[in-house]
């Protein structure tokens, strides 16, 4: 589909970023739920209300006509009110999303490999997310250094320690 580029993420950039949670939250084409039904749902919300707070960091793909294909970004939360894939206080955790017809093209591990650079920047040592073990997107994860530790039911809590 042609080249992309990659900049830091902008408040104005929040609309985006929630279509790319919806992505996100809507992996499994036979669990598909509406965006308002997902955006309404404060467990997946929580990913992008308020965006940007203090804290926040994420970045956007773009198209050659700088039309947006994908996010990545991280939250951090405190420990009572833990995102799904909470391993420690001052550990960010990541939400990422690709524009279905831009997938499998390098976008999602070019964003995850920025947003890397963005926690390192910002001097995390370590980046965490919540996958279902079903989601090709874990071995993306896996490739890239995340590692399983905590299983739950369907879903893995995966940490990089970053460099
Ligand atoms: C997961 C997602 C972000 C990956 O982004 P992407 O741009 O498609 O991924 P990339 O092209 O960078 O590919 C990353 C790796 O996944 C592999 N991959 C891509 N699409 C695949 C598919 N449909 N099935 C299996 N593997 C696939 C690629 O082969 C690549 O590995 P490689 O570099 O060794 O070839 C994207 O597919 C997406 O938005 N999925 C829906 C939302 C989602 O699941 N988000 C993550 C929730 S935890």
């Amino acid at each position: 589909m042609g080249g992309f580029e990659i900049r830091s993420a902008t408040p104005a950039d929040a609309r985006f970023m929630g279509d790319m949670l919806v992505e996100a939250a809507n992996w499994s084409v036979s669990r598909a739920r509406p965006r308002v039904a997902i955006l309404d749902d404060p467990k997946v919300s929580r990913y992008i209300a308020g965006w940007p707070r203090p804290g926040d960091f994420g970045s956007v793909a773009l198209d050659s006509h700088s039309i947006p294909i994908g996010a990545c970004w991280a939250r951090l939360f405190p420990p009572n009110a833990p995102g799904s894939g909470f391993v420690a206080v001052g550990v960010p955790e990541l939400t990422l999303g690709v524009n279905p017809q831009w997938r499998a093209q390098g976008v999602g591990r070019a964003l995850l490999k920025a947003v890397t650079r963005q926690a390192l920047a910002a001097g995390h040592s370590r980046l965490s997310l919540s996958v279902e073990r079903a989601n090709f997107a874990q071995r993306l994860y896996v490739s890239e250094g995340y590692v399983t530790i905590e299983s739950r039911e369907a879903s893995d809590t995966m940490v990089a320690t970053i460099r």
